[in-house]
């Protein structure tokens, strides 16, 4: 097979590179055809959670696939799909009852605010339908998830087509929307989203989406422990559901089933993809609280109509399950638990390089911002904006290891960051040779711009 990009017919996404071709994965690991070894530091973008090349996924797939692999929900169920809802529901805070099928993130996030939609239809509050989100979000890729998402760069070319969702500051602590300080700033980012809702009127406002820990369009920005409290209360004063993107954080990725269990807040809705499957079959979802269950059904149709054609396939139902069944064989979350702190002590030490500006996260989901100026936080300018973090990332895939880049954390243009998120398999000894290759790959860089 051609391997070069002239006769690829292959929408690639550098249109004038090609990437290397992969070959197979193990483990923590992906070879490509020449045979050189990558390690995958970010589990591909925060999704291979279980590692490449697990046999018994594969079996469970296979199985299922000679058995049946689809069939279209209006007419029938099957025991995968319903053992899967019962498992996430299991894993799932309490009071999270109901989980419905979709393919992806985006789909999820949009089902989010469909059934949102939905669920004051049935109660005849028929204006509640705008979504209020933050800046420097990501929610999909979709016009409705996009018009969620407050990822600039991804909006930029479709503003005209998005929908007028309203949005609030992510609540950074390292550049405070507020230029204020925790606590001192007694949570004011948080309020934001109360004035918000006063000044547009809560009979239009149907939900509040937020990633309980900001990851493409930030990366890796942790909340105060106050916040989401705050948030719950808001929500509930104003009639208004909560809904906790878990696309990246979901399924263990901070160390605990869901990454709102840190803040002790049980939201309304919890959308789940990338790990739910740990990228062996497109899966993703909405598990849905008991009460917005029980309007849904005791509605004036029962029936919820927005689905997809592969919204709970028994394909996806035995991947999913098996998924999850290895995860809880091998203590998988448990290892995210025990060596978090190691991970974070091993990235602290980049600190050394004057362009590291901040390293957060929680669990396995850490982020590094770049900074031409560590005392001030004074970002890159627009223009080498997007290039440093990018720039190292292409160095460390050249020595073996390969991180996820993103620009626009400081306003939407400007600011540099990268996320780290290894598979939940990985040890100790795995974690040091992806900071020396990291630490190697900024020198490399820090020296180039110098
Ligand atoms: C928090 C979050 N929500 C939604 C999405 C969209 O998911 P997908 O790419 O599967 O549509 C992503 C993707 O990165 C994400 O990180």
């Amino acid at each position: 097979m051609a391997h070069d990009i002239e006769n690829s017919h292959f929408l690639h996404y550098n249109l004038r590179s090609i990437a290397p071709m992969v070959e197979r994965g193990e483990g923590i690991y992906l070879y490509d055809s020449s045979g050189k070894r990558y390690i995958d530091g970010t589990s591909g973008p925060v999704v291979c959670n279980i590692g490449h090349g697990v046999k018994e996924i594969g079996e469970a797939y296979a199985a299922q696939a000679e058995k049946v692999a689809y069939v279209f929900r209006s007419h029938f169920t099957s025991e995968p799909s319903e053992k899967l809802a019962t498992m996430i529901a299991e894993m799932a805070p309490k009071g999270l009852e109901g989980v419905f099928f979709v393919s992806s993130g985006s789909e999820g996030t949009e089902m989010a605010a469909k059934i949102a939609h939905q669920y004051y239809l049935e109660q005849d509050k028929v204006r509640k339908e705008l979504i209020v989100s933050r800046w420097l979000s990501y929610h999909g890729i979709t016009m409705g998830a996009l018009s969620m998402s407050g990822h600039v760069q991804r909006r930029k070319n479709f503003v005209n087509s998005l929908l007028p969702y309203p949005k609030i500051p992510i609540p950074n602590c390292y550049r405070c929307p507020e230029n204020s300080q925790y606590p001192a700033c007694n949570l004011a980012c948080a309020y934001r989203l109360k004035e918000t809702i006063q000044m547009i009127g809560e009979e239009y406002i149907s939900a509040f989406i937020a990633e309980p820990v900001v990851g493409a369009a930030a990366g890796a920005v942790v909340p105060p422990p106050e916040y989401y409290k705050i948030i719950r209360e808001i929500c509930d004063e104003f009639d208004i559901l909560l809904i906790a993107d878990e696309v990246m954080t979901g399924f263990g990725r901070t160390g605990l089933n869901f990454g709102m269990e840190h803040w002790d807040v049980t939201p309304d809705m919890i959308v789940f993809a990338k790990g739910a499957s740990a990228g062996y079959y497109p899966l993703a979802g909405v598990i849905i609280s008991e009460k917005i269950f029980d309007v849904l059904k005791n509605g004036k149709k029962g029936i919820f109509s927005p689905g997809h054609t592969y919204s709970g396939t028994p394909m996806a139902g035995a991947v999913g399950c098996s998924v999850i069944e290895y995860m809880q064989q091998h203590k998988l979350i448990d290892n995210v638990k025990n060596l978090s702190g190691y991970l974070e002590d091993r990235l602290k030490t980049l600190y050394s390089h004057t362009i590291v500006g901040d390293i957060r996260g929680k669990g396995f989901l850490w982020g590094i911002e770049f900074v031409k100026n560590q005392k001030t936080k004074e970002p890159f300018s627009a223009k080498q904006g997007g290039n440093i973090a990018d720039l190292i990332s292409k160095t460390a895939f050249t020595n073996g290891l390969i991180v996820y880049p993103g620009g626009g954390c400081v306003d939407g243009n400007r600011g540099d960051h990268m996320l780290v998120a290894p598979p939940f398999i990985i040890k100790k000894q795995e974690i040091d040779k992806i900071v020396s290759i990291l630490d190697q790959s900024i020198s490399i860089i820090e020296k180039e711009i110098s």
